[in-house]
Order: structure tokens, then C-alpha cells, then sequence
């Protein structure tokens, strides 16, 4: 089964039939779909599949001439046997090969290269350069470490830099399409399926362990999966982050734990990891814009450039659980100790999905339809304050709250009035208008009839995003 990746799809096969070559590199992190996405897409196709292990040159071209054979053996005389000694001669056969015919070839893991044979890089960059213009190619280098592929493409140093004719960053599912996506193989509540989402993301290999691991009941499929001894996910980060991160991985690991525990302005990071302020601003900058792995979140009426007002936060739902609750009881994990990790779990969690469930709401409105289109939607602090959802143009100002709770009409009326008084201290004007989510609520009807957005997390799922149809 494949599920969705449509737009990613229709953009790798527009790239294919234009005639000529193009060389389109996709990253993104472990176990996120890229090897999928590139099969799919070779289905049908005239096409070369090879996966880059950390092996020799040679053990790798006995793999790689197989392949050949495979594929093209149809298309070459009966009497020639593809055989290369170097990485080089096969990818000079396969530019020749296709100036008669246009052919994908997709090198999976291609930050390996860098360890197979580095100077492989520049032979590939150069014989490229050389022949792409007379061959029709359609080359994807898939890769795994979103620094490493970075590097290799958009490093002037590197002499891979520049010659990537598009960049694709494969993102895990929306709430929507992963939901969509369970729905293959398991039945789930709607609840659940929020806990579960705000722990393992869209990540549609963590999302398929539900298929063995969930039955009725979250919670215990979270144990399961992250905390027990045979716990499949417990080394997750682990393996996933420390070869990204190299030699100092612990660094960047105390600040991600710093950050999903609520740490996140450099200073209280700095304070909480004994970091030099200085220090934790260059891992900060890196974290965020050359590995992507933090956002950085400034209030939504404050400009972003110019504030000193930051937040710091994962954009992954699994790392973010991951360091809140695995790794930052790791002693007690490895000692076995499962009452003190299920107490800190049963007690932190609810608040943990809480701030999930806001995220979900944000992305909610930026989908639907609120009868003015936003500039900014996002959430707003000041001292004290805060207001989860906040979205404006130059003439609206919409001002909501979210809870992960079942409200009674009087709780959804009392929140309202109080998110009244709090949007009198942001600095915006025009039509206000006011809203409140939660997991449900009743008096919705009438709620909505005296002008709130009303909204609960039948209405999140039974709407689809793409199709917004006003609430109010
Ligand atoms: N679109 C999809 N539909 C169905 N299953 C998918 C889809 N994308 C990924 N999967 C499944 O999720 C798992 C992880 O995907 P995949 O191996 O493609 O990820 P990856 O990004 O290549 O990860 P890695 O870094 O581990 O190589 C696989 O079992 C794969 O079959
Ligand atoms: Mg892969």
C-alpha cells in the first residue's frame, strides 16, 4: 500500500517529462518516506535503483551491475555484459545510455558517497557537467542527513554546489493525511489518534507500528512502543540523531531535551544546560536553519527580525516527545526504574498533547475559510499572557484558546471572557472576533450563534483542510 505523496509525485514526474536531464536532490529525515517516494515514483519507469551502503567501491559495483543487468539488459546487445571497475564508469554508461532514452536513476543514501569514495563527488560533478546536455536524465540523489545533504549541495566548497536543479524537502504527514493514513490499517478514536499523533508526528513509520501495537487504548500503546524493555522506539532518537549530529552530539542533545521541557529562549536554556549564553546561540542557529530540527517562534504581532521575544520549539512531534520523555529519563529507563518514567508520564502528559492540539488548531485556521485572509496566524505572549491562536490582516483580528479538555458551556463562556480581556493587551486593531477549540463542547449551537468560532475535534477531522468551508 502507498499512501498520498500526490503533489510530490506530480512534481517528480513533471520534472521527467521534459526532455534533457535534471538532477533533483530529496532529504529529509530518517524514516520519513524518501526511499518509498523514490520507488513509487521508478514504478513503470525506465530505471535504476541504487541504494549507497557504507561498503567498498567494489562490493558496491557487483550490487550496482546487477541492477543494470536487471533493468537495461533488454536494451543492450545480446553480447555486452555490463561490467565497471569504478563508480565513474557506471555513471559515464548511464549519461551515454541515455542520449536514446530518457531514464531515472535514483542513488538512495547519496551522502554515502562520502564515505565510499569522496572524490567520487567531484567525478560525478564533472562528467555532469559534461554530458547532461546531450543525455535525458532524470538523476535523484535521496539522502538522510539533512546536514550532510545539505553540505554536499549548497556548500560553495563542495563540488556538488549549484548543480542540483531542485531541491525537495519531504515533510512527515499533515494531521489530516496521517489520520487518513491509520485509517488503512486501524481503526482508531479520534482522541487517541490525537495522542498518538502529537507523539509519533506523521511519520509513516512510526504511524504503521499502530497496526501491531494499538488496539483501544493510546496510552498503553505509548508504553509500549517508548518505555518497555523491548520498547522498539526507546533507541530512536538515538539512532536517528547521532550520526546526524557527529562528535558533539551531546551538546545538541542537552538543548533539545532543554527545549522540549520548556526551556526556550537562550537564556533559560543557557541557565538550564550550563552552556555559555554565546555557545548555546551558535548550536540555536544551527539547530534551526541548517538542520532544521527547531522553529524559532516570535509572538504573531511582533516582527520577526526585530524582537527580542523568541521561542524556541521542535518542529518534529517525535523528537519533541522523544527527549521530553524517553531520554530525559533515560537513568531511569536503563535502571529499570518504569514507576518514576510512568509517574512523569501520566502527570506531564495531558499538557504535552495540550500544546500539540494548539499546533493542530493553528494549521486548522490557517486552512479554513475565517472570512478574512490572514497575514499572520500564530500564537501571541506578552509578560504573563498568552493567547494560543491568534490571526489578523489589516482589518480582522481573530483571538482564540485552545484547551485539550471536554468543556461544559459555562467553562467555554468563562475562557471566552477572559481571552476578551487578554486581546485588549495586543496591539491590534479592527474587527475582533473571538473563538475557543477544545476536544468538545457543549452549547456549541448556541455559542456559534452569539459569534464565536466554535470548535471541536470533530469538526478538526471532519474537515478536511483542503476544502474550507466557513464555520461560522
Ligand atoms: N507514502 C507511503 N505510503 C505507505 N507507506 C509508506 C509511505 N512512505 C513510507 N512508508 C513506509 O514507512 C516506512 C519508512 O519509509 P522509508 O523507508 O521510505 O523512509 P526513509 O525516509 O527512506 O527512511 P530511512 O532513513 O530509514 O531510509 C517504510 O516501511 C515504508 O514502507
Ligand atoms: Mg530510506
Amino acid at each position: 500500500m502507498f499512501y498520498d505523496r500526490e503533489r510530490e509525485l506530480e512534481k517528480l514526474n513533471s520534472v521527467h517529462s521534459q526532455p534533457g536531464s535534471t538532477f533533483v536532490v530529496i532529504y529529509g529525515r530518517r524514516r520519513v518516506g524518501k526511499t518509498a517516494l523514490a520507488r513509487e515514483f521508478l514504478r513503470g519507469k525506465l530505471g535504476l535503483y541504487f541504494f549507497v551502503g557504507e561498503k567498498d567501491e567494489a562490493l558496491l559495483l557487483e550490487e550496482f551491475q546487477e541492477e543494470v543487468e536487471k533493468n537495461l539488459s533488454g536494451y543492450l546487445p545480446g553480447y555486452l555484459k555490463p561490467r565497471f571497475s569504478t563508480l565513474e564508469e557506471l555513471f559515464e554508461f548511464i549519461l551515454d545510455f541515455s542520449r536514446e532514452r530518457k531514464i531515472v536513476v535514483v542513488f538512495d543514501e547519496f551522502q554515502n558517497f562520502r564515505f565510499v569514495k569522496p572524490s567520487f563527488l567531484s567525478s560525478l560533478q564533472k562528467l555532469w557537467d559534461l554530458k547532461k546536455d546531450d543525455s535525458n536524465l532524470t538523476l535523484l540523489a535521496v539522502g538522510s542527513y539533512v546536514g550532510m545533504m545539505k553540505r554536499i549541495f549548497m556548500d560553495r566548497k563542495e563540488p556538488l554546489f549549484g548543480r542540483a536543479d531542485e531541491f525537495m524537502k519531504l515533510k512527515p504527514f499533515d494531521f489530516w493525511k496521517a489520520y487518513g493514513f491509520v485509517r488503512e490499517f486501524t481503526e482508531v478514536s479520534p482522541r487517541d489518534f490525537v495522542e498518538l499523533y502529537s507523539t509519533l508526528g506523521g511519520m509513516p513509520r512510526y504511524l504503521l507500528y499502530l497496526k501491531r501495537y494499538y488496539s483501544d487504548n493510546a496510552r498503553k500503546t505509548l508504553n509500549e512502543l517508548f518505555f518497555d524493555e523491548f520498547a522498539p522506539l526507546k533507541e530512536e532518537g538515538f539512532n536517528v540523531l547521532k550520526l546526524e549530529f557527529g562528535r558533539y552530539y551531546r551538546s545538541y542533545f542537552s538543548i533539545l531535551e532543554a527545549v522540549s521541557l520548556g526551556y526556550v529562549t537562550p537564556k533559560e536554556i543557557s541557565d538550564r544546560t550550563g552552556l555559555k549564553i554565546l555557545t548555546v546561540g551558535k548550536y540555536l542557529s544551527e539547530l534551526t536553519n541548517h538542520y532544521e530540527y527547531l522553529m524559532r517562534e516570535v509572538p504573531a504581532t511582533e516582527n520577526p527580525k526585530k524582537t527580542r521575544k523568541v521561542a524556541y520549539s521542535l518542529r518534529d512531534e517525535f523528537f519533541n516527545f522523544w527527549f521530553r520523555f524517553v531520554y530525559h529519563n533515560y537513568q531511569h529507563i536503563e535502571e529499570g526504574d518504569f514507576e518514576a518514567i510512568i509517574d512523569d508520564f501520566e502527570r506531564k502528559f495531558p499538557a504535552f498533547v495540550g500544546r500539540e492540539y494548539e499546533k493542530i488548531v493553528r494549521e486548522f485556521v490557517r486552512q479554513i475559510n475565517l472570512g478574512f485572509k490572514p497575514l499572520r496566524v500564530g500564537r501571541w505572549w506578552h509578560k504573563g499572557e498568552e493567547i494560543d491562536v491568534v490571526a489578523y490582516d489589516r482589518k480582522n483580528a481573530l483571538f482564540m484558546e485552545v484547551k485539550w479538555k471536554d468543556l461544559t458551556k459555562k467553562d467555554a463562556l468563562k475562557i471566552l471572557k477572559d481571552l476578551q480581556r487578554k486581546s485588549n493587551i495586543v496591539p491590534l486593531r479592527g474587527e475582533k472576533k473571538y473563538g475557543i477549540a477544545a476536544r468538545s463542547i457543549k452549547g456549541k449551537e448556541e455559542l456559534r450563534e452569539e459569534g464565536f468560532l466554535v470548535v471541536e475535534l470533530e469538526d478538526i477531522l471532519n474537515q478536511s483542510p483542503l476544502s474550507p468551508s466557513p464555520l461560522s
